[in-house]
């Protein structure tokens, strides 16, 4: 079972310059709320309630200020600074404490997930007790991210980071499941070409012992990327197309824990005073009655 989440938002977004010469970019608006809340609201839904978010040293104040630790989220918030992006690996070093003798899911701050079944699919994936497991989604760019290639029986058989040419257009996404092992493999990592500690090589430690997992969003779901610019606008009009449509929002923190029981209606009352008078409290509001 899977009880620990990291949020890696570290990072220089730097094909998001100037937007984020002086900001993260995790804390830049995706439509109506900042881009963190979207990954921290994946991972609640998972019913994770321990999470590490490793930040760029220097710009922890930015994020305590939008998730305080004395948080009304009915979770525990930790945090951690990163000195220099050396690779998504890099969480499991720099999160080791945190980790401890546990497994624990990633997920990467700039990461959109949404779709009905996430939830249940979500669920399933923290009853790992063995093992890694990824999610696989279609996309149009494969040589933009890592890429799988599955059987018939959809077994991972081969996995690549950005490859210039392939057949598979299956993106392994940027969420993943890991036991305990991933601290001991991602030590034996050595930096690839781009001086990087690479997912990539972490996943085929796992797929070599015959331990790795294929998961699937399924085409009703949306993994969108906020990579850069064009992207980030077109996830942000994503969520606003929805959201104004159904007058329900994608990622309000405070409902996820509200369903989930984690919170009454005295830490509803409490978010609405951190957030002040905007259309987020407005929609906290509907909670109270
Ligand atoms: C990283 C990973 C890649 C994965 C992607 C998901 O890419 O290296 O395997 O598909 O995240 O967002 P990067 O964001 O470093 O280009």
């Amino acid at each position: 079972m899977i009880k620990k989440g990291i949020i890696l938002a570290g990072g220089t977004g730097s094909r998001m310059s100037p937007l984020t010469k002086a900001v993260n970019k995790q804390l830049l608006p995706l439509y109506d709320k900042p881009l963190i809340y979207y990954p921290l609201s994946v991972l609640m839904l998972a019913g994770i309630k321990n999470i590490l978010i490793i930040v760029n040293k220097g710009q922890l104040n930015q994020f305590k200020k939008i998730l305080p630790i004395k948080n009304n989220l009915g979770i525990k918030i930790s945090y951690k600074e990163q000195n220099h992006p050396g690779g998504l690996p890099e969480a499991f070093l720099i999160g080791e404490d945190f980790i401890g003798s546990d497994n624990i899911a990633l997920i990467l701050g700039d990461n959109f997930f949404y779709g009905q079944n996430l939830s249940s699919r979500l669920k399933k994936s923290v009853k790992l007790n063995k093992g890694a497991q990824v999610f696989l989604h279609p996309v149009n760019n494969p040589h933009l991210y890592g890429v799988a290639t599955i059987n018939d029986k959809n077994k991972i058989i081969k996995i690549v980071e950005k490859p210039k040419k392939s057949k598979s257009n299956l993106a392994v996404t940027g969420i993943y499941f890991f036991d305990n092992r991933v601290i001991n493999y991602s030590k034996s990592l050595k930096p690839s070409k781009r001086k990087e500690l690479e997912i990539v090589d972490l996943l085929n430690k796992y797929k070599k012992g015959g331990r790795l997992k294929a998961g699937f969003i399924g085409r009703g779901g949306a993994w969108l990327d906020t990579g850069n610019i064009e992207d980030f606008y077109n996830t942000s009009s994503f969520v606003s197309a929805i959201e104004n449509r159904q007058g329900l929002k994608i990622a309000c923190l405070e409902e996820i824990a509200f369903n989930n029981k984690w919170i009454k209606r005295k830490e509803i009352l409490e978010a609405i005073k951190f957030y002040g008078n905007c259309n987020y409290s407005k929609y906290l509001k509907k909670f109270l009655v």
